[in-house]
């Protein structure tokens, strides 16, 4: 199903967001305020996942995004990476058969093939599994990048139509070969940690989503958080473009 582009259409509004996309940080600082390792706080962030998971399909979420590993954070220590690999790996053995349970369908994007052999097995494994699903999509962008995304994209689209007229390129014709092209763009976008800024997430899917940073580790993010974003999202005007007065009035003044 395609879905409605902001750009070229104004989307419904809804109570609660359709589509949830948090970038996940804090982790590290939430370990060192503890004198802890920085992998503790890893470790407590796959609780964090577990409990907003939950607390976003009893809201009614229908797509919960969650970056989950950025195709920069390779740059990191060799003994974090390989740390985040086995925690990863633990995640989707452990924690796959509960989401299944719930209904949840999973979903995993990025440039996967960075991956071990492992890895890759059981994504395909924990994505074929649940693919029957009709609960809540929860997708983990792992080696992911917003950039990448764009430029695979591209190369998808010229690979199928390598004639292509570039004055036939429009939204339509790039938008499906992008990795999430199965979800309507995120209406809410939550970042966690302090840090203002999007970090290569979803450059192309955030056009019109909005932004609700918080100071809270991802660690102590749990579903009391996740309902104050959501207070504080309701509180938005999403306008699309349009002024104010269009929006009391959608049928006095303009089109779509
Ligand atoms: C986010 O937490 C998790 C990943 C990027 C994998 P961080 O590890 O970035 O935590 P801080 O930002 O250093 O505190
Ligand atoms: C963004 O966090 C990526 C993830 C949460 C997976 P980072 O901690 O890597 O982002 P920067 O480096 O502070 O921008
Ligand atoms: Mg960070």
């Amino acid at each position: 199903m395609q879905h409605i582009s902001s750009t070229l259409a104004v989307p419904d509004s809804t109570y609660v967001p359709r589509h949830v996309a948090i970038i996940m940080d804090g982790n590290g600082r939430w370990a060192t305020q503890r004198h802890l390792p920085r992998v503790a706080g890893h470790s407590r962030g796959l609780d964090a996942v577990r409990a907003v998971v939950e607390a976003s399909a009893a809201r009614g979420v229908q797509f919960l995004t969650l970056f989950a590993f950025s195709s920069e954070n390779w740059r990191r220590p060799a003994d974090e990476v390989s740390f985040l690999m086995r925690l990863f790996m633990t995640a989707l053995r452990r924690e796959v058969v509960k989401m299944h349970a719930n209904s949840i369908r999973l979903r995993v994007v990025g440039d996967l093939g960075r991956f071990s052999p492992r890895i890759q097995q059981l994504i395909k494994d924990a994505e074929a599994r649940t693919a029957g699903n009709t609960g809540m999509t929860v997708t983990i962008a792992a080696n992911y990048g917003g950039r990448w995304d764009l430029l695979q994209a591209m190369r998808k689209m010229l690979a199928r139509s390598p004639m292509l007229d570039p004055e036939s390129i429009d939204e339509s014709v790039l938008a499906p070969h992008l990795a999430m092209s199965y979800a309507p763009e995120p209406d809410l976008f939550i970042r966690t940690g302090g840090e203002q800024r999007i970090s290569n997430f979803l450059l192309w899917q955030l056009a019109y989503s909005e932004l609700y940073f918080t100071d809270v580790f991802w660690p102590d993010f749990d579903a009391a958080e996740l309902d104050k974003a959501f207070a504080s999202y309701r509180q938005r005007e999403r306008r699309f473009g349009r002024t104010s007065a269009q929006l009391v009035a959608p049928g006095l003044s303009g089109t779509a």
